[in-house]
């Protein structure tokens, strides 16, 4: 926008609007676990009108005005503008959005019934990638970060009766964003998980954190975070089944800390124990569903239960399966998770970005532990102190939203990033930011830059990996480099003694495209990388894990090649349809036996 003149009226509007802006995007933390709560669904069926060159803010379509009189000139109307569907990314829902970037308005009707006591929080799962939301032509706050949940308080705003949200969201990409411009993945935009109103009272619990303590089985400890004025003196932690209740003072900040001994069954992939687990205070009570398990390393080992386990993973988007969309649903994350189960793993990283909540507790019931990452991929502005506050926001909100899932083993800082000074200081502050709010888990990133100590000879000697508990590798031998033969005589070295998961190799493979096995896109060329990239891995005594590249085909602006790719990436073992590939295979005899290596010895065998 060209501002040749300007009023200092105008002026003053605009720097005050700018201020508002920044306060209102600096929201409070989510509420958790809403899924206990009492809520109103707003999915469904929203107005929308898409605005490329960004006429709606100046327009005030935020007002959802009518004319008034037949001489008023009202350029807008969302009761009769197209519809989408929440959740959802646009993208999939329209011919004519499948690579819309920019900004695009969501508004509907809704009615509400106002009760004294109750303050009412308006709630979002995600939505990609920058998020204004009004109520009833009032701003109530906004949000970036693509795939994070965020709520703000309506309370004060809605009216008792009719009200009508507006929602503007954006899914420009930006060289200053996390991500920035650059990603092997589509930019599904839009409300992209669910939108509901969140009903808690005047005190309530704003978070908690109720886990194994560090290095014990049988000592719980964690905490209660209050909001509100009229805090109780008391919060109470009850797990009914092991009939223990137990109660800690609320400091001045509404905050109460805990550390109490309890025999519990511990969770784990093969027996994912869950608790009902019930904390109250005052006159507000939430139940969740928890997995008590230690996940530590020592040395090269990842310990579960304090027990070396080898992670049987596999890495994936957060795509729906067949029609290839942002997945969302209870069936979508069911039919990926399954699929990986089939697959034999006790493992998934889920690549490039947190998934939706139900994804996660999913995989708390399924028994699949997890590797979860925020977008921090590839080149970002390293010396942006915004995009680190952006980052360290993301994984604010993600840590808060999964602390308590058993499921979640690793937090990943990054994938794939260009090693420089200033990104090992960006990385350090996420890590030590990480370490901070939840020293419970592994802390990892997917690295790709090595060196060579020989011919054959790599080397992972990354500065970041000092900071790092395990060491993440993605590397493309047989794809990207080399040959697949030369996976034979390569030797892997690491400067760190610390365990090492395979967190990518892989090749594209078009499903049912045939050939002999050095045939690029072919099946069989997929196989031959992964029958030599496993015996590779094998001699490497430090791999503690792997999550090759990955479950299912995904759609991806970087992957043009028609009548093979067609705008998907094609390294799936799985395709879109769900039909599996030769590697499918090569992958789970693997692990079929890995887990036959590892499983207990039954006495006398
Ligand atoms: C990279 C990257 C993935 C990408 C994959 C590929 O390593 O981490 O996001 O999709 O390789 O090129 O297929």
């Amino acid at each position: 926008m060209e501002i040749r003149y300007i009023s200092r009226a105008a002026l003053a509007a605009l720097l005050l609007s700018a201020i508002c802006l920044h306060a209102q995007s600096d929201l409070p933390a989510t509420i958790p676990n809403v899924s206990s709560r009492t809520t109103i669904s707003l999915d469904g069926t929203w107005n929308t009108i898409v605005d490329p060159y960004e006429t709606g803010l100046s327009s005030r379509y935020y007002e959802n005005a009518k004319p008034k009189t037949k001489s008023d000139l009202v350029e807008y109307d969302f009761e009769h503008s197209p519809k989408l569907r929440v959740p959802g990314d646009w993208n999939t829902q329209s011919d004519s959005l499948l690579f819309y970037e920019g900004p695009l308005w969501y508004q509907r009707n809704f009615s509400y019934h106002r009760r004294s006591g109750v303050r009412t929080f308006l709630y979002f799962g995600a939505a990609n990638y920058q998020a204004r939301v009004w109520l009833n032509g009032k701003k109530l706050g906004e949000h970036v970060g693509g795939f994070t949940p965020f709520d703000v308080e309506a309370t004060e705003q809605l009216s008792d009766g009719e009200n009508g949200i507006v929602v503007e969201i954006d899914n420009t990409r930006r060289a200053d964003g996390v991500p920035a411009l650059k990603t092997d993945w589509w930019n599904y935009g839009g409300l992209t998980r669910g939108v509901k109103l969140v009903e808690v009272p005047e005190t309530f619990i704003q978070d908690y954190s109720v886990q194994l303590a560090k290095g014990h089985t049988d000592v719980i400890e964690g905490w209660v975070q209050l909001s509100g004025a009229t805090r109780s003196g008391e919060v109470s932690i009850e797990i009914p089944e092991i009939r223990l209740k137990q109660s800690a003072h609320v400091d001045a900040s509404g905050r109460g800390t805990f550390r109490f001994p309890a025999h519990v069954e511990l969770w784990a992939p093969e027996s994912p124990k869950l608790y009902k687990v019930v904390i109250s205070s005052g006159s507000d009570s939430v139940t969740d569903e928890i997995g008590f398990r230690t996940i530590e390393t020592r040395g090269a080992q990842i310990l579960l239960n304090g027990k070396a386990i080898f992670l049987r993973g596999i890495s994936m988007h957060e795509e729906a399966p067949f029609r290839s969309g942002r997945a969302f649903s209870e069936d979508d994350d069911r039919s990926l998770l399954t699929w990986a189960k089939e697959l034999g793993c006790n493992f998934v990283r889920f690549a490039h970005y947190p998934y939706n909540a139900d994804m996660v507790r999913l995989s708390d019931k399924m028994g699949l532990l997890v590797w979860e990452e925020i977008p921090v991929y590839w080149d970002i502005q390293w010396q942006n102190s915004a995009t680190l506050e952006n980052a360290k926001s993301q994984l604010r909100e993600i840590i808060s939203r999964d602390r308590n899932r058993a499921a979640i083993a690793l937090w990943s800082m990054s994938n794939e990033t260009p090693i420089s000074v200033e990104r090992t200081q960006f990385l350090k502050a996420l890590v030590s930011y990480a370490r901070e709010l939840d020293p419970t888990r592994l802390i990892t990133s997917a690295l790709n830059h090595t060196g060579r100590s020989g011919p054959d000879t790599r080397v992972l000697n990354d500065p970041i990996g000092e900071f790092l508990d395990v060491l993440g590798i993605n590397e493309y031998i047989g794809w990207y480099e080399a040959k697949i033969e030369d996976t034979d005589r390569t030797e892997w070295k690491f400067a760190y003694e610390k365990p090492v998961i395979v967190s990518e190799f892989g090749a594209d493979a078009q499903y049912n495209r045939h050939g002999d096995a050095q045939t690029r896109f072919t099946e069989e060329y997929q196989a031959n990388v992964f029958e030599h990239q496993l015996a590779m891995w094998q001699r490497v005594p430090q791999m503690a894990g792997m999550s090759p590249w990955l479950l299912m085909d995904f759609r991806s602006p970087r992957r043009p090649l028609p009548g093979i790719q067609d705008y998907f990436n094609r390294k799936g073992l799985i395709s879109d349809q769900g039909q599996r590939k030769q590697a499918f295979y090569v992958l789970q005899k693997f692990y079929d036996h890995k887990a036959q290596q590892d499983a207990p010895r039954q006495p006398g065998k």
